[in-house]
């Protein structure tokens, strides 16, 4: 075989199949799914943020060839696999009540309030099977409905709001919401007061720093990541 043939053997990629709202398309293997989106000539516009796992914004449900599940992931951080059937959920039309925090109570009346659909759950787990983060959500949902504000607070810390708990549920409840509600109690009412930060909110009220942020509003970017850099590091 002539060296060019071989070389462009070698740099040939491995490429799978893929089914983008139900059409075939040949994406390299080791894309993620939104890496096979972009390279199947498709501009994300919604359902794409940090790319790196940590926005939620791309939400996927897809399904495998010859299995009835459904499953569930990121597409900025799950990889592609062969016959991988694709649906992009760039938003979750879910219930999100509005609320005022200081007519809440820290404990388990302001689900009642706020989220009474809770108690609807019927510990079939499928929130907690679904979530890409690998979450305890039925967990904090039971911790919910006990008012336990701090395990709610705990267990639902790294969610990132994706959706797919929601849309699974088959009590139409918006785990993630009442995440939110759970960390916002926890944070108004339960946490430790930092003396430091009050201190500096006081400060930064009484424009204590504002000759230090016109400088910084004047730099370069290269001047920023310069400073930033020497900071001090506590
Ligand atoms: S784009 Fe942010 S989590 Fe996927």
């Amino acid at each position: 075989m002539a060296e060019k043939q071989k070389k462009e053997k070698s740099e040939t990629k491995e490429m799978v199949t893929v089914l983008i709202m139900g059409k075939a398309h040949k994406v390299p293997a080791d894309a993620t799914i939104m890496g096979a989106i972009e390279y199947a000539g498709y501009q994300i516009k919604r359902g794409a943020g940090c790319r790196e796992g940590f926005c939620g914004a791309c939400a996927t449900a897809y399904r495998l060839p010859n299995d009835y599940k459904i499953y569930t992931g990121l597409a900025c951080t799950t990889l592609v696999q062969d016959g991988m059937w694709l649906a992009q959920l760039p938003a979750i039309p879910a219930q999100k009540p509005v609320y005022n925090l200081d007519e809440l109570k820290p404990d388990v009346t302001a689900f009642q309030r706020i989220y009474p659909e809770i108690f609807r759950c019927v510990a079939c787990n499928t929130c907690t099977k679904s979530c890409p983060q690998d979450l305890e959500v039925m967990d904090y949902i039971q911790a919910a409905k006990r008012g336990d504000i701090a395990a709610v607070m705990d267990l639902s810390f790294d969610c990132l709001s994706c959706g797919m708990c929601a849309i699974r549920c088959p009590a139409e409840i918006t785990q993630y919401n009442v995440g939110i509600l759970g960390r916002r109690l926890f944070g108004k009412y339960l946490s430790k007061k930092s003396e430091q930060l009050d201190k500096r909110i006081k400060e930064v009220a009484a424009k204590k720093f504002d000759k230090e942020f016109k400088e910084l509003m004047q730099m370069s970017e290269e001047e920023l990541k310069k400073k930033y850099y020497a900071r001090d590091m506590e």
